[in-house]
Parts: C-alpha cells; structure tokens; sequence
C-alpha cells in the first residue's frame, strides 16, 4: 500500500503526513482551511479540494479531525470520503471520539461497504514526526492487517485491540492519565511554591522516585517556567475530558475525579487558557490562588 490520503493538517495530522512523505509514500492531503496544506505541499504531498477526491485517490484514507462531529462531516456530507469510494478504498480515524460515535460512523461506512478502522494515538507532533506514536487500533482485522505496514510506520508500536470502537475506549482512559498528570502537577507545584520551596527541588525529589513520569522529567521544567511549546491545545483536551464523562454515562459507571477536572478545565477554558498546551491548566491553578 503506497497511496495515503489524510484529511486534517492540525498539529498531529500534519506531522504524519510529513512522516509519511519522508518514508517515501505517495500522499494526498486535505485541510478545511487550505493554508495549512502548504508544508506538505512543498514536500511533494498533492493537495486535494475535498475529501472526495482524496479517497478517490487513495488507498487508505486516515482522518485526523477535532471530533466525531468533524469525522462525520467530512466523511458522509457533500463531497464527503463515502463520495469518492471504490474496491480498494479502507478508512482509518484517528482523532480521539467517544468509542459508540465511533461504532456508529464504522457501521454507516460499511453500509457503503467501506471498511473504517479505529487507530487513535498516543504521543503528539513531536514525536508523530518521526514514527513515534503509539497507536492503538481496532475494527475489521483483515483490514488492519492490510494497512498495518503504514500504520508501523507511523507509530513504533501498534496494539491491535479487537471490535470497532474498543480502541477509542482505551485512548480515553489514556487521556485520562494525562488529564490527572498535568492537574496533579499543577497543584504540587503550586503547593511547594507557596511554601517559599523551589519548584526544581520538588521535580528533583519527584524524579528520583518511583512515581516520576515522563511529564515530572519534561514538560514540567516548563511549567515552572511558564512556558507551554503547544503540541496539545488545553482546549483539544477538554473536548477528551468531556468525551470521558459521556462515555462513563453511557456506560452506567461513575468516575469522580474526571468530572471533577471536567469542572476544572472548563473554568480555566473561561479564564481564556484554551488555545495554549494542556499543560498551561498551572496558570489557571495560578490565577485562582493569586491573593485577592
Ligand atoms: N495534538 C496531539 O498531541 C494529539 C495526540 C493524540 C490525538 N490527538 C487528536 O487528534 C485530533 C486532531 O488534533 P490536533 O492536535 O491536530 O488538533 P488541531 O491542531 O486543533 O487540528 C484540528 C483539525 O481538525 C480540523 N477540523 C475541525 N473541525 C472540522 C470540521 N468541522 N470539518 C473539517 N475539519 C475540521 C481542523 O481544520 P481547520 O484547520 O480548518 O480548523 C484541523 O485540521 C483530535 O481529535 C485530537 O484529540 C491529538
């Protein structure tokens, strides 16, 4: 399989594709907004008008939108992938949706007789970038294995994990971690600043046990310093939050901590943090306890 088509050049979608050029496939891309087709562009991706004609053009067809929403849109109305279907076509969705939207979408694709697989990821653009994202897939198998040479390529490890939707359900709890890291830093940082203690010693102290993470070792000397290089908008990850707590609504189950960070990020999204990385949810940490 060498023709890719990608619909969606956010921050993830357009560091896959640029990937995928370097590991010399053939690639089509797609954006709503065409600006953001010019990187790709000038490392010889083809751009295309819509999504119709991306699927008419490619074999596989991986979707990197905001929500279920957008997947829907691009995939089923006016000029949308379902218009541009032939024999060979497969589609993969890779941005993070509720795991039932996600069965649903899968269920009208194959009315047109389309195989749609799930392959949420973890990792973002800096890693996207050089085929490091882990990837978790799931849908038709004899699909997956079809496509599984560029899914290899994208991420250097692929866990195949069974029915359509089930790998969205692993992301979300993945997302999860995140969502707890990052609150869970914000506060101890804050904690030990008030306290007149440096916030480095603490990071120190923390990375010398056990319970370090990759986020205590990186992204959290930049939280310290107020500085947030974005590869996940805090916004993109309150949708995630959100799509959280519906799914442990449908699925009758009751998750206290996320609904709380629900309410959390929500506020800071108020306080106008939306569109820096995630890991900015310390400066709304910040704001609520500056002295009055
Ligand atoms: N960044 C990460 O680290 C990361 C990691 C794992 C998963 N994800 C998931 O991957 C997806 C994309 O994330 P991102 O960080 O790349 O987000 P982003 O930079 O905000 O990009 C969002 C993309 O979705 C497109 N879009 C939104 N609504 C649309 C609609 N109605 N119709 C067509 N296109 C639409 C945008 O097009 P326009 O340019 O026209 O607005 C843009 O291409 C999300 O589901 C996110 O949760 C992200």
């Amino acid at each position: 399989m060498t023709r890719v088509g990608i619909i969606g050049l956010g921050m993830l979608g357009n560091a896959v594709a640029l990937h995928l050029l370097d590991s010399g496939f053939e690639v089509t891309v797609y954006n709503r907004t065409k600006e953001k087709t010019i990187q790709t562009k000038e490392k010889g991706a083809k751009v295309a008008t819509s999504p119709k004609e991306i699927a008419e053009n490619s074999e596989l067809v991986i979707i990197v939108v905001k929500d279920a929403n957008a997947v829907k849109e691009i995939s089923f109305e006016k000029d949308g992938i379902i218009e541009g279907k032939h024999e060979k076509l497969i589609v993969a969705d890779m941005s993070t949706i509720d795991p039932s939207e996600s069965k649903n979408i899968s269920k009208k694709f194959q009315e047109y007789n389309i195989h749609k697989l799930d392959i949420p990821v973890m990792g973002g653009p800096n890693v996207a970038i050089s085929g490091d994202l882990v990837m978790m897939a799931s849908g038709n198998k004899e699909s997956f294995d079809h496509c599984k040479d560029v899914f290899e390529k994208i991420a250097n490890k692929v866990f195949f994990l069974g029915e359509s939707g089930v790998a969205h359900s692993v992301k979300l709890a993945m997302n999860l971690q995140i969502t707890m890291l990052a609150l869970a830093l914000s506060e101890g940082i804050t904690l030990v600043e008030k306290s007149n203690v440096d916030p480095k010693i603490f990071l120190e102290i923390l990375n010398s046990t056990y319970f370090k993470t990759g986020m205590s070792e990186k992204k959290a000397y930049n939280m310290i310093e107020g500085k947030y290089d974005t590869t996940f908008t805090l916004a993109n990850l309150k949708k995630d939050i959100s799509t959280m707590t519906g799914a442990a609504k449908s699925l009758g189950i009751e998750l206290p901590m996320i609904k709380k960070a629900e309410e959390v990020y929500e506020n800071a999204i108020r306080e106008g943090f939306g569109e820096i990385d995630y890991t900015g949810i310390i400066e709304y940490i910040k704001k609520i306890n500056e002295p009055k």
